[in-house]
């Protein structure tokens, strides 16, 4: 069966993006060990999916998207992407996107159709993996826990899901290879630059008890294109 994940890294007070929308808190975290995972995760992964806030941001930071999809391929390969909007957006050149809204579950019954089989990817934002789990179409969650604390930001997942749906199945420690420290010691009378472990992050595997679909859709009312985003902000958080 098609299982529905949602992969991403999040801050220990719980998000994806802080209140300025930007991931530099995120790129700052000493990455210092590959452990695998993502390619691990990406290898059953068919379809990606995600909402507008995030398909914008990856054009932001890769513009070069819109011209050719080389940069597309060395993340995702020829993976397809639906995106979840109101508004027109601009298509990545040479990518497979599909611009949906509305209900999840057309285009959870398009993007199995297309990639039969293979997994899908909810790359974010949390209110639209919400909109996933209210519809019962959630099956897994994978958090990177990064050492950050924000304060204010989009948020992992806001709704209310108890352990009655939620287990832990693993918790890694990734990054415990030691870094060189610039800060200088004083050992026995010598100088000395300290070692110390570098924990980069904390990676968590959660898988989901589906939920009973509850109501026909998760569609906010929208906004007039052209106006900013009311992002995680909005309605659609409300719909816990
Ligand atoms: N930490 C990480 O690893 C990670 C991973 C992914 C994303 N991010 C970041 O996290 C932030 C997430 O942003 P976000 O919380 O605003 O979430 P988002 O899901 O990326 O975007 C939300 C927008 O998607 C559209 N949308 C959502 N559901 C819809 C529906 N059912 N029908 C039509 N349109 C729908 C709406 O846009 P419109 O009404 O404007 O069309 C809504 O304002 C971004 O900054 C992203 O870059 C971080």
């Amino acid at each position: 069966m098609t299982k529905v994940q949602y992969y991403t890294a999040a801050s220990l007070d719980g998000f994806i993006a802080d209140a300025d929308n930007s991931l530099d808190w995120l790129f700052e975290v000493p990455h210092s060990e590959d452990d695998g995972s993502r390619d691990a995760f990406i290898a059953d992964i068919g379809p990606l999916v995600m909402g507008a806030t995030t398909y914008e941001w990856i054009i932001d930071r890769y513009p070069e998207m819109l011209s050719g999809p080389e940069r597309w391929h060395e993340f995702y390969d020829d993976r397809p992407c639906w995106v979840f909007t109101h508004c027109e957006l601009t298509p990545l050149s040479g990518v497979e996107v599909h611009f949906v809204s509305g209900d999840v579950r057309p285009a959870y019954d398009a993007m199995v159709a297309a990639r039969p089989g293979r997994d899908i990817w909810i790359v974010g934002g949390g209110d639209l993996v919400g909109q996933f789990d209210d519809a019962g179409l959630l099956d897994e969650i994978h958090v990177h826990l990064t050492p950050v604390v924000l304060g204010a930001g989009a948020p992992l997942l806001p709704r209310r899901i108890t352990s009655s749906r939620l287990r832990f199945r693993g918790m890694t420690h990734v990054g415990q290879r030691g870094q060189r420290h610039p800060r200088r010691v004083q050992a026995g009378g010598r100088r000395q630059l300290s070692r110390h472990p570098c924990s980069s992050y904390a990676r968590a595997t959660i898988p989901v008890k589906r939920a009973t679909a509850s109501s026909p859709g998760a569609n906010g009312p929208g906004r007039k294109c052209g106006l900013a985003s009311p992002r995680w902000t909005d309605s659609h958080a409300a719909q816990s």
